[in-house]
C-alpha cells in the first residue's frame, strides 16, 4: 500500500488514480496525518503531492518527519520535491523563469525512475506548474534532469530512494508520466501491481458494513451513473438496511424519471420512494436568475423534501451520495488548501449538517470513469452505465435566466432530437456529455412567410477523461446541419441552433 500525502495540489487525486491503475492499492491523507497513524498505515512507499503553498513561506506545510526516517522510498511532486529538499538541508528559492504548461527536460544521468521510458541525452515533454524552485540539494541527492526553469527538475538519492520531480507526472500532459509512477511503484518500491476494480468493490463493500453496522441508510437517487453506483453496491454490502429515495425535481429529461424507478424498484428490487416534486421546484425557481442562487435553491428544496421523506421513513442514521472526486475538489477546499469554489454542486454539503446524518460516500475517491467501471463489475446494464453524466441541478442549469415549464418544455424537445441524432450517427459513446442549452436569448427568423421571433438554442458536446477538462466535441457540419435543421422544424419556440466550441477551461460544461 502507498501512502499519498496532500499538500493541498488540485491534482493530487490524478496521482490516485494513476497509483490504482497501476494495480497498487493507495489512499491520500493530509499531509497533517499524524506519525502514529502513519507507522498504523505502514505505507511501503510515500508521495508528496504538490500544493499551491509556497516552500519560502514560513506558514507553509511540512511532511511528517517519519516521512524521511521510515526506510521507505519516497516521491517528491512539485511542492512535494521542494519540501522535501527543505526538510533535507536543501534550499528553495524563489525562480526567476515560472514555467506553467507544457515544457521540456533535458535527461543527465540514468535513473530507477525512467528507466526504460526516457534515454540520457533526451529532451522530454513534461507538464510545469511552478513559480518556485530547488536552489541547493540535501547531502546524498543528485541531479538526473534539468529544465530551463527547473536545474533540478528530476533529483534523486538512490541509496534512500529518494526522488523527487519539478513536475507533475501525473497529468496527462506529461506523456509516460504514468510510466515514471509505475517504475517508482514496481522497479523502486518493489510493490506488485495486483490491486484491481473487484477488489475496491471488496472493499468498498467492507468499509460500507463496517461504518453503518446494523444502522438504516438513506440515498439520494438522481438517476445518473454515480448515485446509481453507489445504490447497488451499498444494497450490495447491506440489502433492504438501504431505502432510495428519488426526488423527482421535475428538471430531468425527457422520460428520464420513469427509467429510474423501473431499474431500481423493479430490476434491483430496491426499496425506493418516489416523490413527485415538479411543482414545489418550479415554484421556489420562479423569478430566479443567478446561477449561484438556482443551484442553492435547488439544493435547499432538495434537502427540504429529502428530510421530510427520510423522516417518514424514520430512524435513518447514514446518508448516502455518489460524490466523485472533481465534486469534491470543485466545491470545497481539499484539506484547507485554497482551491477555489467554481460552483456549488448541489450533491456536497448542507444536507447531512441539516439532517444529522453521517455520510456514506463510498466514491468520493473516484473518478468518473473508475466508477462506471464499479458499475460494470456490479452488473448494471452496460447501456445505462455508459449514459453521460447529468448535473444534480438538471435542465435548471441549461436554461440561463428564468425557467418557466413553457421553457423546459421546448428544451426537453430540443435535448431529444439532439440525442436521437447523436445515437444514430454512433457517436454516443464517443462523446462525454451532449446537451441543449435554451438562450434567454429571442432571435428574428423568417419561417414559411411569416417572421419568426424565437428562442435561440446551443449545443454543446464535449469529449473528457475525468469531467475535470474537457474538449468540444468537432462535429461535421453536415452533422450539425442535420441537427439544427431537424430541431428548427420540430422544436416550437425555437428558430436558431448554435455550436459551443468553448473548452474546460476557460469554459465550464455546463453553461451554469
Ligand atoms: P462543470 O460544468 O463544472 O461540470 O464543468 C463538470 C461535470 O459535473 C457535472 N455537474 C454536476 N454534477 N451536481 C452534479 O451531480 C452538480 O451540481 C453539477 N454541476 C455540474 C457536469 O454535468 C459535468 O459532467
Amino acid at each position: 500500500r502507498v501512502l499519498i500525502l496532500d499538500f493541498g495540489s488540485q491534482v493530487t487525486q490524478l496521482i490516485a488514480r494513476r497509483v490504482r491503475e497501476a494495480g497498487v492499492y493507495c489512499e491520500i491523507h493530509p499531509y497533517s496525518m499524524s506519525e502514529a497513524a502513519i507507522q498504523a498505515y505502514g505505507p511501503k512507499a510515500i508521495i508528496l503531492s504538490g500544493s499551491p503553498a509556497s516552500v519560502t513561506e514560513e506558514a507553509s506545510p511540512r511532511a511528517p518527519g517519519i516521512v524521511f526516517t521510515a526506510g521507505v522510498p519516497v516521491l517528491g511532486i512539485c511542492y512535494g520535491q521542494q519540501t522535501m529538499c527543505e526538510q533535507l538541508g536543501g534550499k528553495v528559492e524563489p525562480g526567476e523563469t515560472r514555467e506553467f504548461g507544457r515544457a521540456f527536460v533535458d535527461v543527465k544521468e540514468p535513473c530507477a525512475l525512467f528507466e526504460g521510458v526516457w534515454q540520457v541525452g533526451a529532451r522530454e515533454q513534461v507538464w510545469m506548474s511552478h513559480g518556485d524552485r530547488v536552489a541547493k540539494l540535501p547531502e546524498g541527492f543528485r541531479i538526473v534532469a534539468t529544465s530551463e526553469g527547473a536545474p533540478y527538475a528530476i533529483i534523486a538519492d538512490d541509496s534512500r530512494r529518494f526522488y523527487a520531480v519539478q513536475f507533475h507526472p501525473e497529468v496527462v500532459h506529461t506523456p509516460h508520466g504514468d510510466a515514471l509512477i509505475r517504475n517508482f511503484l514496481f522497479s523502486v518500491s518493489s510493490l506488485s501491481g495486483s490491486w484491481t476494480m473487484a477488489a475496491f468493490k471488496a472493499q468498498a463493500i467492507e468499509k460500507i458494513r463496517a461504518q453503518v453496522g446494523t444502522g438504516k441508510v438513506i440515498c439520494g437517487l438522481s438517476g445518473g451513473v454515480d448515485s446509481s453506483v453507489a445504490a447497488v453496491l451499498i444494497h450490495e454490502a447491506i440489502g433492504d438496511q438501504l431505502t432510495c429515495i428519488f426526488v423527482d425535481t421535475g428538471l430531468m429529461r425527457a422520460g428520464e424519471a420513469d427509467e429510474v424507478v423501473t431499474l431500481f424498484r423493479d430490476h434491483y428490487n430496491i426499496p425506493l420512494v418516489h416523490v413527485d416534486a415538479a411543482d414545489l421546484f418550479l415554484g421556489k425557481l420562479a423569478g430566479v436568475s443567478d446561477p449561484e442562487v438556482k443551484r442553492k435553491t435547488i439544493g435547499a428544496t432538495f434537502i427540504e423534501i429529502f428530510d421530510a421523506e427520510a423522516k417518514k421513513i424514520g430512524g435513518a442514521g447514514f446518508l448516502a451520495q455518489g460524490t466523485l472526486y472533481p465534486d469534491v475538489i470543485e466545491s470545497v477546499s481539499f484539506t484547507g488548501g485554497p482551491s477555489v469554489t467554481i460552483k456549488s454542486h448541489h450533491n456536497v454539503g448542507g444536507l447531512p449538517e441539516r439532517m444529522n446524518l453521517k455520510l456514506v460516500e463510498p466514491l468520493r475517491e473516484l473518478f468518473k470513469d473508475e466508477v462506471r467501471r464499479l458499475g460494470v463489475e456490479l452488473g448494471l446494464p452496460p447501456a445505462f452505465i455508459g449514459r453521460h453524466p447529468f448535473p444534480g441541478p438538471g435542465l435548471a442549469i441549461r436554461i440561463p435566466g428564468e425557467i418557466t415549464p413553457e421553457k423546459l418544455d421546448i428544451l426537453r424537445k430540443a435535448d431529444t432530437v439532439y440525442l436521437e441524432e447523436i445515437r444514430n450517427a454512433g457517436l454516443y459513446d464517443a462523446i462525454w456529455q451532449a446537451f441543449a442549452v435554451l438562450l434567454p436569448v429571442r432571435t428574428v427568423g423568417v419561417m414559411g412567410d411569416g417572421r419568426s421571433y424565437d428562442y435561440a438554442c446551443a449545443l454543446r458536446a464535449v469529449t473528457s477523461v475525468d469531467g475535470m477538462t474537457a474538449d468540444y466535441y468537432p462535429f461535421s457540419h453536415e452533422f450539425l446541419g442535420r441537427v439544427a435543421t431537424r430541431i428548427i422544424n420540430e422544436v416550437r419556440g425555437i428558430n436558431r441552433v448554435t455550436y459551443d466550441i468553448t473548452s474546460k477551461p476557460p469554459g465550464t460544461i455546463e453553461w451554469e
